[in-house]
């Protein structure tokens, strides 16, 4: 069982795909556990992107995911990170297989709607980067001390 960060982006969220890439998840299987609309600070945006600070396209990267609100989830199930993968598509639209998320809603890279963590480490990562400990306690991502 794996847990894993994905996050509608500010132009998924525009454009109102908050439902059907929520159902889609689902009708594979997979359970939301927590989720939340927010506004990424600037702070939080470069340490997400971190890896890529020395990319070109890194400033309009953080302009972009701190342009609106995005939909930062988490998610519960089998073999869900390479499967979230897969149902994403392609980072880059132009080569998504129709059918994947990206394949079905988007056509630029600068604005692929949606993030996924690519392996279990950066999911962790990144789920502490975008939700509290009580909320990861929550969602069943963290186990109490009491617990242990
Ligand atoms: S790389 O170079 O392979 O390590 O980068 P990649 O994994 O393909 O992409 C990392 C994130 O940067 C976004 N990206 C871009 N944004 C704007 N402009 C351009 N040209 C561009 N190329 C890549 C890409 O969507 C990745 O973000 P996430 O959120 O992981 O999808």
């Amino acid at each position: 069982m794996q847990h894993t960060f994905l996050m509608v982006k500010p132009d998924g969220v525009r454009r109102q795909l908050i439902g059907n890439i929520v159902r889609r998840f689902e009708n594979r299987g997979f359970v939301l556990v927590g989720a939340k609309m927010m506004t990424i600070s600037r702070e939080q945006a470069e340490r997400h992107y971190g890896q890529h600070k020395e990319k070109p396209f890194f400033g309009e990267l953080v302009d972009f995911i701190t342009s609106g609100p995005v939909f930062a989830m988490i998610w519960r199930g089998d073999n869900l990170i390479e499967v979230s993968r897969i149902m994403m598509g392609k980072t880059n639209p132009l080569e998504a297989a129709p059918g994947t998320i990206r394949g079905d809603f988007a056509t630029y890279v600068g604005e692929n709607v949606i993030h996924g963590s690519d392996s279990p480490e950066s999911a962790e990562r990144e789920l502490e980067n975008f939700f509290s400990t009580d909320e990861l306690l929550a969602a069943g991502v963290l186990s109490s001390a009491t617990d242990r």
